[in-house]
């Protein structure tokens, strides 16, 4: 079905264009990074345009702006709609890269043979957005698009998709769909396919704990004045208990416990954790008693603290007293979590057990919700089968620890479930220093996409 001689004559144009897009450090956390955003989100159109797209739009939004495109074939046949983003998470500490983040360079790897792109964004998500855009070309190129398709690449995906939900409910019209196609996942390793059917959701907030009006001689005040690092840390620390259950009360009363049938499914993914340890050179992995890595990351919530600050860490010694202290915290939710409630919880909770010498301030950032997605769907038995032909394997359903808020939206407010097609590898430091995505997950991505769009619309018949 696919067509080997239009692949192979236009694969390394393919991986060309790609590696100039991964040059734009779309950056969406960071305003300073703004045109760059906008000129990633013109590449995308421009590729779409020149892939025979029709209705191409860069749609302005109050943030960053969305990618749509469709090309309708016939109104009575399948739509799918694929669903990515162009921005990427910012690429600091830049001195742990070892090659510029926005400087692709190809390298082999021990998990990569034939060789990975080095730079941010690579995997998340530029890399697998790509491989739709070309899968496209080539279905075009080649006259074997069976059904519809529609484009929307949005620029806020690592931000919380703040504007993407707006303009979905003010476009429902055009957004009609049949499903939500999405690469934004892993696999388990190359030779061991997957199609995650479950992402988690996620609370996120910044605490401030605010002491003394000013920053304090540590030694003519320290001792009798709370020191809100000190606190701050102390508290952060009471989160987890011994059994590193996360202690805010009412935290877990809506969590849905898995029946032993599904725990057992979850755990027939292959996992090797002495491979797991030695890849993050850690002697042993943590977590909450009664669970197994997969069990922690797949279908339980969890708490972390992202990043603290405050006082003095500059060069040599400034003994000083802070007035204040900051931490960001995650949370990631299963169902039936939802993410207000926990925000909520967790900031009675925080504000609670805060000593009487110190203010706490709780500020919510964006959330999302947690989402499975149906594993008998003819979507899901159409991306198994396309996985199943390009890997001579038929992928295991698996559950995604990361979290894309917006697939609960489509949900919700388009009726459309997801399928989580992803081809990255957990391994390729997605969000880290040094992220990179395989040549083979690349090629593959782009060797599967056609085949999930036949059998979708065979299965839908
Ligand atoms: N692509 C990831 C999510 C992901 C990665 C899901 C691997 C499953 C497996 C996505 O870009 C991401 O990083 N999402 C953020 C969401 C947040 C910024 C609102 C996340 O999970 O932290
Ligand atoms: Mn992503
Ligand atoms: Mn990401």
């Amino acid at each position: 079905m696919i067509d080997t001689n239009y692949f192979t004559e236009n694969k390394d144009r393919f991986l060309t264009e790609l590696l100039a897009l991964l040059r734009i450090p779309s950056i969406s956390a960071d305003s300073a990074y703004k045109s760059d955003v906008i000129a990633a989100a013109n590449f995308i159109k421009d590729k779409l345009i020149i892939a025979g797209a029709d209705k191409v739009e860069v749609c302005e939004t109050a943030g960053n702006p969305i990618v749509y495109g469709e090309k309708m074939i016939d109104p009575n046949l399948p739509t799918v709609l694929v669903y990515g983003h162009y921005d990427v998470q910012p690429a600091v500490p830049l001195e742990l890269w070892e090659t510029p983040p926005f400087e692709p360079t190809i390298r082999q790897t021990a998990i990569h043979p034939d060789g990975a792109i080095f730079a941010r964004g690579a995997c998340d998500d530029k890399g697998q957005v790509y491989m739709h855009v070309k899968a496209f070309e080539m279905m075009m190129a080649t006259q074997t698009l069976p059904c519809n398709v529609k484009f929307m690449i949005e620029g806020e995906e690592e931000v919380g998709s703040t504007h993407l939900g707006p303009f979905c409910i003010a476009n429902k019209e055009r957004l009609k769909a049949d499903v939500v196609l999405i690469s934004d996942t892993s696999i388990i390793a190359n030779d061991s396919p997957s199609i995650d059917c479950g992402l988690r959701g996620l609370s996120y907030v910044e605490v401030e704990v605010m002491g003394p009006n000013r920053d304090l001689h540590s030694g003519v005040y320290g001792g009798a004045v709370a020191n809100p690092i000190n606190v701050l840390a102390k508290m952060i620390a009471s989160m987890h208990d011994e059994n590193n259950h996360i202690a805010i009360p009412g935290f877990y009363d809506l969590v849905q416990n898995l029946t032993d049938k599904e725990r057992a499914a979850l755990n027939e993914a292959p996992f090797d954790l002495e491979a797991y340890k030695k890849d993050l050179d850690i002697a042993a992995v943590w977590g909450e008693n009664g669970y197994n890595v997969l069990e922690r990351t797949g279908i339980r919530p969890t708490l972390d603290c992202n990043g603290i600050w405050g006082g003095y860490i500059g060069e040599g010694a400034k003994t000083v007293l802070p007035s204040k202290a900051f931490a960001k915290i995650s949370m990631r939710l299963v169902p039936n979590q939802d993410s207000e409630t926990i925000t909520q919880l967790f900031k009675k909770h925080f504000e609670s057990i805060a000593p009487a010498g110190v203010k706490v301030i709780v500020r919510p950032h964006h959330g999302g919700e947690p989402v499975v997605t149906p594993i008998d769907s003819p979507a899901y038995l159409a991306a198994e089968k396309a996985m199943e032909t390009t890997f001579g394997k038929k992928p295991i359903p698996t559950r995604g620890g990361g979290s894309i808020p917006i697939v609960a939206l489509f949900e919700r407010e388009l009726g459309l479930k997801s399928v989580l097609m992803g081809f990255g590898l957990d391994s390729d430091a997605l969000h880290s220093p040094n992220e990179h995505y395989g040549l083979f997950n690349f090629y593959k991505g782009i060797e599967t996409i056609p085949y999930f769009f036949k059998y979708f619309t065979e299965l839908k018949k």
